[in-house]
């Protein structure tokens, strides 16, 4: 592979860079080039011929990472996932970071996953998409080390907030409309704006983080997948290889092993559910002491009007919402809970719907809900939306 290289002069903390190329996910590390180590302490960015790549990120090493998180101790541990365990961390300049250690899973697959995953993040560049800022790989011993830092979300994740986790506060209803419009954007942008565009394929509450400011970020971009013009993953998804949480599973995934868009979209619907109920999306049922789905929980409920608002909510919210915005959050989850996948609205149109209720920055509202209808689906979610609500 030919590669050209150039250097970008700049104040730096003696750190290695971290390079890629697309295509081929190749990874270039100072020490593989050889004679190369006069270049240490000055980032590099490469570029092939079909151009510099788009993300530069730091390559840190795993002695500056035992450092900054107390030697991954469980007083830094801030997150326990499927696939890792989250510590905080704060860098030799004093940064506070997320550092995240995965398990070693082994298997020929465990370091190209791994590449693509940092190959993916680091052409995403979205306000509410959690930053990645470098990583990790390194034998320690018999064992690859793989660790990602990101920047640190300081209220953790949603679904701790909605459990009250550490002592948090109920979180108002305004605060759960601007979090899932911050996360309906987030989405919107992976499937839409991301090139090439991007298949979450796990979305749910713990991978929605909370900033100081209750911004929603999506993160956990591990299943990710990259779609080809059509729309269709590039890779084929294998039904022996379901990638995912239960209670999040759209029934095309889950029975056919069918993930798109659209699949995301569904999820996206359980989080909403979450929002509104605040419960977990399997939960134990108070009367059998069983699991129980929370979309099964709130399917006939959300048929009807007066259940929505009085049997949905979350106590925690001691009924203060307004009903309106209780009835188009509802309606909206109803409509991305949609069996047929054609039927669900595309992420576009759920961040539009909800646009109309989320608050403005400065505290007040878009008080503009259609009653004059282009029938666009958005405008035809919304009618139906207020037709099914009495006021
Ligand atoms: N950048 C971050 N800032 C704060 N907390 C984080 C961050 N990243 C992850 N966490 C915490 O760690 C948990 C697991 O992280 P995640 O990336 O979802 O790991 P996994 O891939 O193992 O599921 C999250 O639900 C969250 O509580
Ligand atoms: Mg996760």
């Amino acid at each position: 592979m030919e590669l050209h290289m150039r250097l970008r002069q700049e104040p730096s903390e003696g750190r290695t860079c971290c390079v890629a190329r697309q295509e081929l996910l190749h990874f270039i590390t100072l020490s593989e080039i050889p004679g190369a180590d006069f270049l240490c302490g000055c980032p590099l960015i490469f570029s092939g011929e079909s151009g510099t790549f788009p993300g530069v990120i730091i390559r840190f090493s795993f002695s500056e990472l035992e450092q900054a998180t107390g030697k991954f101790s469980d007083e830094q541990l801030i997150g326990v996932g499927g696939s890792s365990k989250v510590y905080r961390g704060q860098l030799a300049d004093g940064k506070v970071v997320a550092v995240k250690k995965l398990r070693p899973l082994g298997g020929a697959d465990e370091d190209y996953e791994f590449l693509s995953e940092i190959e993916l993040l680091s052409r995403l560049n979205h306000c509410h998409v959690v930053p990645l800022l470098g990583y990790c790989s390194e034998s320690q011993g018999r064992q690859l080390e793989r660790l990602l830092v990101f920047e640190c979300m300081s209220n953790g994740n949603l679904r701790d907030c909605l459990d009250l986790k550490q002592g948090k506060k109920a979180m108002e209803w305004q605060t759960r409309v601007s979090v899932a419009l911050g996360a309906a954007r987030g989405l919107e942008y992976l499937h839409e704006a991301a090139a090439p565009r991007i298949l979450h394929r796990d979305i749910k509450s713990t991978n929605i983080l909370l900033d100081d400011k209750f911004r929603a970020k999506i993160t956990d971009l591990g299943m990710a997948k990259c779609l080809m013009n059509d729309g269709v993953t590039s890779c084929s998804s294998s039904p022996a290889r379901m990638l995912g949480t239960f209670g999040y599973f759209a029934p095309e995934y889950a029975i056919v092993g069918k993930a798109s868009l659209k699949s995301d979209v569904f999820s996206f619907g359980v989080v909403i559910l979450e929002l509104i109920t605040g419960r977990q999306p399997i939960h134990k049922s108070p009367s059998t002491r069983t699991d129980e789905s929370l979309v099964i929980w709130a399917t006939s409920r959300l048929q009807d009007s007066r259940l929505v608002v009085s049997e949905l909510p979350d106590p925690t919210l001691q009924g203060k919402f307004p009903a309106e915005e209780m009835q188009i959050m509802a309606h909206l989850a109803r409509e991305c809970l949609q069996w047929d996948p054609e039927s669900r609205p595309t992420m576009t149109e759920v961040v539009q719907i909800l646009s109309t209720i989320a608050p403005l920055h400065h505290g007040t509202k878009r008080r503009n809900l259609p009653m004059t209808f282009n029938l666009t689906t958005v405008s035809a979610l919304l009618c139906s939306a207020l037709l099914s609500f009495q006021f």
